[in-house]
């Protein structure tokens, strides 16, 4: 089938159960200042998991354009992709692990005509510490739909438990997760080696099994003591790989041969005149990052070289590189058209080429040290097979690798060291603390309006348990009165003790009403506003997703609000630090 036809499938069974099918979410998460991409189905729909009544009601269904950046370097087996889609059904508080299972086996087995022989489970093997008891129930629903008990295996939290970040230790305070079964495909024709361990298993390595769904029971919430307490009602969050199913569907383990790839290295076999089947790899870097830029490029995401561009970046100067090992005369111009990739490309022919210039100016004497190397790495983005290729070519006879390789192991856990902080920083992190500040990060742009002007709009934020960041619009510095001005305020609106409340409505009315959007952000068509004050006496309007206090008053509770810090972050934008202590 096509990944069209797969993808439909899905809507129109979902449908017939009862669910209300939504349109995909940005890739660019709204009201989430703590993850760069939209990398699941559910991440949109956290605050409805956590008990938010959703106006679609509550049985919802989507194909959600993903990204996930994780291991962009290792993009280049059969079934890993930088953008994909996910099929996603959610249960909020409705039906459970008795619906859930039969109907995924019946939309694999019926709709799509996946051999049902070919089918294997895993299920929660339980945690003792942490109070979760092994999932009996599901292994007990897949038996009675046909699964013979060796093709159900038992795993523990690493394998099958699903949070936004991973086991229950990593999980910050508020943040939903559960136990997951998940299916996984056959293929019969793979043996297993012993290289891959002793006995073959569904999460075994060896190829010979596809994971395709996940059905996550998402019934728990990480408390601030680091236990786990029953959500108010019990979830299912399921997602299955669109491309991945297409793929089952079409008995390969390989996504790159679906109609969402073929095209495109079709194309690239013929201008490069190699073949995938002698050696996939380059063609399915190409094909992916490709795709992933052009999806990011669609909703907004130019190159550039912080955060989300930089993704973008990165993944189109790989692709340039390795087109070039494909010997293909036009580059990228081969297989796109999209004029901003184009255009990155030239840039970073002539980036290239000024790092060669500046390779054969370094390496005077037949040397490199470690450290220039390492500089044409950073600066120029050559990786470093390039470097050796190209000093190879200038008589240029000795690379310090070693020292180069620990130069890039020091840089690499920096950059992870700020991704992970940068994602415990968040928004989702929906702890007390959290939250009071995100309710004062409201208060704080109301009186940034008030005090230097309506051309004050928020163009970044960031907040943790410890203190909020709001970058907003202004074109110079804020004086030491007009800070102390927009403190005063905030302080006044908590004190007065306004209720925080929540209102549904068509996006042109919360547009009539002056809702402050998020710059460049793309709102459905019934949106989430939320006013300090009664709707319609609010002192701020905003579309927002939650979640907030219910009234300014329990601000208090965190202390006084006090601004830390105000500084210039770029032209015309300013950012304020403040907290409540
Ligand atoms: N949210 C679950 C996942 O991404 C379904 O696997």
């Amino acid at each position: 089938m096509t990944t069209a036809e797969v993808r439909q499938k899905f809507l129109d069974f979902y449908a017939s159960k009862g669910h209300t099918i939504l349109p995909s979410a940005p890739l660019v998460p709204e009201n989430d200042p703590t993850t760069l991409f939209t990398s699941s189905g559910m991440q949109p729909l956290v605050p409805y998991l956590l008990g938010q009544p959703h106006p679609g009601g509550k049985r919802l269904a989507n194909a959600q354009k993903s990204v996930r950046t994780g291991d962009i370097d290792e993009i280049g087996d059969n079934r890993h992709l930088t953008f994909f889609e996910m099929l996603g059904n959610w249960s909020l508080g409705d039906y459970f692990k008795q619906e859930q299972l039969p109907w995924v086996y019946e939309f694999l087995t019926k709709e799509l005509k996946l051999d049902p022989e070919r089918l294997w489970v895993t299920c929660f093997e339980g945690d003792e510490a942490l109070g979760i008891p092994k999932d009996t129930e599901s292994a007990d629903i897949w038996k009675s739909l046909g699964i013979p008990e060796e093709r159900i295996h038992f795993y523990d939290a690493k394998k099958n438990w699903w949070s936004r970040s991973g086991t229950p230790e990593h999980m910050p305070a508020g943040e939903p997760g559960g136990p997951d079964s998940e299916v996984f495909f056959e293929f019969t024709d793979v043996t297993h080696t012993a290289a891959f361990g002793e006995t073959c298993h569904p999460n075994c390595d060896c190829g010979r099994f596809m994971e395709i769904g996940n059905s996550v029971f998402m019934e728990y919430i990480k408390k601030e003591d680091g236990s786990f307490a029953k959500l108010a009602q019990r979830n299912v969050d399921f997602g299955g790989g669109l491309e991945r199913l297409a793929a089952a569907t079409l008995n390969t383990d390989d996504v790159f041969v679906t109609d969402a790839f073929w095209p495109m290295i079709e194309k690239l076999q013929s201008v490069s005149g190699k073949t995938y089947a002698d050696d996939p790899k380059p063609f399915r870097i190409i094909a992916d990052h490709i795709r992933a830029a052009t999806e990011l490029i669609a909703q907004g995401v130019l190159p550039g070289n912080v955060e989300r561009g930089y993704v973008v970046r990165r993944l189109l100067r790989r692709a340039v590189r390795v087109c070039d090992t494909l010997g293909v005369q036009e580059g990228l111009h081969a297989v796109t058209a999209v004029p901003e990739i184009l255009r990155e490309e030239e840039q970073f022919r002539k980036t290239l080429e000024r790092g060669i210039k500046e390779l054969a100016r370094f390496a005077v004497g037949g040397s490199l040290s470690a450290q220039d190397a390492f500089q044409l790495f950073t600066t120029y983005g050559f990786p470093i097979e390039l470097i050796a290729e190209e000093a190879g070519t200038r008589g240029i006879k000795q690379i310090d690798m070693e020292g180069f390789k620990e130069l890039l192991k020091q840089h690499q856990a920096l950059s992870r060291a700020g991704s992970e902080q940068k994602f415990k920083g968040g928004l989702a992190d929906n702890s007390e603390k959290t939250t009071r500040l995100h309710t004062a990060h409201h208060l704080l742009l109301k009186a940034l309006q008030q005090v230097l002007g309506g051309h004050v709009h928020q163009r970044g934020s960031n907040i943790t348990q410890e203190r909020l960041r709001i970058d907003f619009s202004h074109p110079e510095k804020v004086t030491k009165e007009q800070l102390a001005e927009i403190e005063k305020i905030v302080n006044e609106k908590i004190q007065e003790d306004l209720p925080v409340v929540r209102t549904e409505m068509p996006l042109e009315e919360a547009e009539k009403l002056g809702a402050e959007h998020e710059f460049g952000a793309k709102y459905p068509a019934r949106v989430s506003v939320y006013s300090v004050g009664p709707l319609d006496s609010a002192f701020s309007i905003e579309f927002c997703g939650g979640p907030h206090v219910t009234h300014t008053g329990e601000l208090s509770t965190g202390g006084v609000f006090k601004i830390l810090k105000e500084e210039a972050v770029a032209q015309g934008i300013r950012r304020i630090k403040a907290v409540l202590e």
